[in-house]
């Protein structure tokens, strides 16, 4: 018998974004028709209720208004269910008072991670690796960026690359390694160098959590420094 392969896409860096219909923890959409005429980074993150991803929803969302300013959509989407992208969402401004403004496609069965290729096996064959693709008010993708599971990525740079493609399309130019529009200040901080506690792996560990001398937000999400 004939072995049926699954195809996995890999869209590329020049290609138009490949197109899906979805609900959103915002409702349905159809992708990237909905967003004509916006900049759109659409990222993926391993799970919800997971502590790197936590801190990058966070940081995502306090820098939503600096996105918006150069008319960029964010996006985001997990192998789950709306309902858990929904107890996520409402978790984080519980635990935090950070509300997360912008949509969570919900992609439960993995099609859509798939048709984008946020898939890596070698990483994990259930979990999205932590993709970026920042896709044009065209529907081009114009940047891609690929993290592991194990390292959460720099809003930073991925504004930076926003202000870069800007840029390059207003004035005609490139720009070199480094670049920056203006001299920043940057605000690292303590908190920047704490690490995630692993989440624990049963409930006694969960329920014991609080107790243990972290940074505690909730059981799933604890910091702590290294000594
Ligand atoms: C996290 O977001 O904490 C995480 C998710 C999947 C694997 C490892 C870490």
């Amino acid at each position: 018998m004939e072995e049926v392969k699954e195809v996995i896409s890999m869209p590329r860096i020049g290609d138009q974004a490949p197109s899906f219909e979805a609900m959103t923890t915002m409702g349905p959409i159809k992708f990237p028709e909905d967003f004509k005429g916006q900049w759109v980074v659409f990222f993926s993150h391993p799970a919800d209720f997971t502590p790197v991803c936590s801190t990058e929803f966070l940081a995502f969302a306090q820098m939503n208004e600096e996105f918006a300013k150069r008319n960029v959509q964010l996006l985001g989407l997990s192998i789950d269910s709306v309902f858990s992208h929904i107890a996520w969402a409402m978790n984080l401004k519980e635990k935090t008072g950070i509300e997360i403004p912008f949509p969570i496609v919900a992609d439960a069965d993995g099609r859509v991670a798939k048709l984008y290729g946020m898939l890596h096996p070698g990483e994990s064959s259930t979990a999205t690796v932590r993709a970026v693709f920042i896709i044009d008010p065209n529907g081009k993708i114009r940047a891609i960026i690929y993290y592991p599971l194990s390292a959460g990525r720099n809003m930073r740079e991925i504004l930076r690359l926003i202000d870069a493609l800007q840029t390059a399309d207003k004035h005609g130019v490139a720009t070199p390694a480094n670049w920056v529009p203006e001299p920043q200040v940057w605000e690292f901080t303590e908190e920047n160098t704490k690490v995630i506690v692993p989440p624990p792996t049963s409930y006694e560990e969960a329920v014991n959590r609080a107790k243990q001398g972290y940074e505690y937000i909730d059981w799933y999400f604890c910091k702590k420094k290294l000594s």
